[in-house]
């Protein structure tokens, strides 16, 4: 059996199933790395405070970067049969040093360790993440920029509605993923904060320094409430909130493009690297990456909701159904990694089909907001104008006639204010530069946003 970290207080042990139910060094392994990173800060700052031996603080220190050179070659090898990362990085240390390894448990417990392990995991990660962003919203720029001269239809109910730039939608996409990051990047404030030093729920009696340990370990705050340090999770659930929304985001942007692939739409194809077939009918190519986008993320708030249900009923402080915050955390990290990558990806595979939205957008009815606001222009109400218009669509509708086939006779009925040069409103390149308001369709203000993200995403 391996080693506990408690085991002198008890006579009997843990049954086998018991073991099996509780033990977590399966999935928090993936910590190792930052539990060495930690415990080299804590061991450094007992060593200075005279709590231990200078010279058994630089033996730990010594053994815990032989362990962290084991982590980076890929030769790091846990023991299944411990309790958790942190026993079994403990007794490897033993292994490594002797004796002096048991004075780097002094003034901390395994419930500050925990959560300052999992505050640097998170921290690492959120870096990831943002820089994952980064390339995902370059990516889209670069398509966007690629194909400025492309209108598309753009749709409310999956109804048309108006002709857009492509690159307009393509930067919506962009200001949505920047704000995601700006949600990560506040997220990271509060997670950066040194709880290591709190111990089991109320500090130490030992002259520790913590704001030292905070230092070295490069968070910005020190945790002022050592029951507040052990007992909460509020950073990761604030973190997996953040990729919920991000992963939302992520399946609407599928969404479009598995629409857009349709042969009904037909707008886009896909590159094959993110396709597949059909094993039925030979004619299928399949968008499963993006179905798989949209398809995962669901995880998300499924994982959001775990986390906050755990933590809910939870009396202050440590309890150990906190470890359960582990597995939701780095599934959600994670997989949102992974499908920021294959995002961007997806995106320098699409190629645009030119000719059939060429002919597409210049359907009449998106024109028809232009043909108002124009009626609007020469004085008439916007109430009145709708009604028009309105009339106006509907007679042509109904008589299966188009409104650059009205005679300017047939155009006087529905209002004196309407005259031929209406119907050089009727085009998709005339739609969009006629829109000026900022943040609008208009090519030149789409071309400056195009230049500025390029600026900014550098
Ligand atoms: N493995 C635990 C966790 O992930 C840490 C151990 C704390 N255990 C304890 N009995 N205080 O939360």
């Amino acid at each position: 059996m391996a080693t506990k970290l408690w085991g002198s207080r008890f006579t009997g042990s843990l049954s086998k199933l018991s073991e099996k139910f509780t033990y977590s060094i399966s999935y928090d392994s993936k910590l190792a790395l930052y539990d060495c990173i930690a415990s080299i800060a804590h061991a450094e700052m007992l060593g200075a405070q005279g709590i231990i031996p200078k010279k058994d603080a630089a033996a730990i220190v010594k053994g815990l970067n032989t362990i962290i050179g084991s982590i980076e070659a890929g030769t790091f090898k846990y023991d299944a049969s411990a309790e958790d990362i942190h026993t079994d990085i403990q007794v490897q240390l033993k292994k490594l040093v002797g004796d002096a390894a048991d004075r780097l448990h002094t003034a901390r417990s395994r419930n500050d360790q925990v959560v300052t392990d999992v505050r640097l995991y998170c921290l690492n990660h959120l870096e990831n993440i943002m820089a994952r962003l980064d390339v995902l919203q370059i990516s889209i720029v670069k398509f966007a920029d690629k194909n400025q001269d492309v209108i598309i239809p753009a749709y409310t109910h999956l109804q048309s509605a108006q002709v857009v730039l492509l690159a307009h939608q393509m930067l919506a996409y962009v200001e949505m993923l920047e704000r995601d990051k700006g949600r990560f990047e506040d997220a990271a404030k509060r997670t950066s904060l040194n709880t290591l030093g709190a111990c089991a729920l109320s500090g130490t009696t030992l002259p520790t320094d913590r704001q030292r340990v905070t230092k070295d370990l490069g968070f910005l705050a020190t945790s002022a409430n050592s029951m507040d340090a052990v007992a909460d999770r509020d950073f990761l659930i604030e973190i997996a909130s953040d990729i919920a929304i991000t992963g939302m985001h992520l399946s609407r942007m599928c969404e479009d493009l598995i629409i857009w692939v349709t042969s009904e739409f037909n707008f886009v194809s896909l590159d094959d690297a993110f396709c597949t077939g059909s094993s039925i009918m030979p004619h299928k190519k399949n968008p499963d990456v993006l179905e798989l986008i949209r398809g995962t993320s669901s995880k998300f708030p499924g994982r959001l909701m775990e986390l906050l249900v755990l933590m809910k009923g939870l009396p202050l402080t440590y309890n150990r159904d906190m470890q359960m915050d582990k597995p939701a955390l780095f599934d959600c990290v994670e997989t949102i990694e992974d499908m920021l990558a294959l995002m961007a990806e997806v995106f320098s595979g699409i190629t645009i089909k030119r000719d059939v939205l060429k002919e597409r957008v210049n359907a009449e009815y998106f024109f028809s907001v232009d043909i108002l606001d124009h009626l609007v222009k020469k004085g008439m109400s916007y109430r009145q104008a709708h009604d028009t218009v309105g009339l106006m669509v509907k007679e042509c509708l109904d008589k299966g006639q188009s409104i650059k086939g009205l005679s300017l006779a047939q155009l006087k009925r529905f209002s004196p204010l309407l005259d031929n040069d209406v119907k050089d409103l009727l085009s998709a390149e005339v739609s969009v530069k006629g829109k000026k308001s900022f943040g609008s369709t208009n090519p030149l203000l789409v071309r400056k946003q195009i230049d500025q993200w390029k600026k900014r995403l550098k």
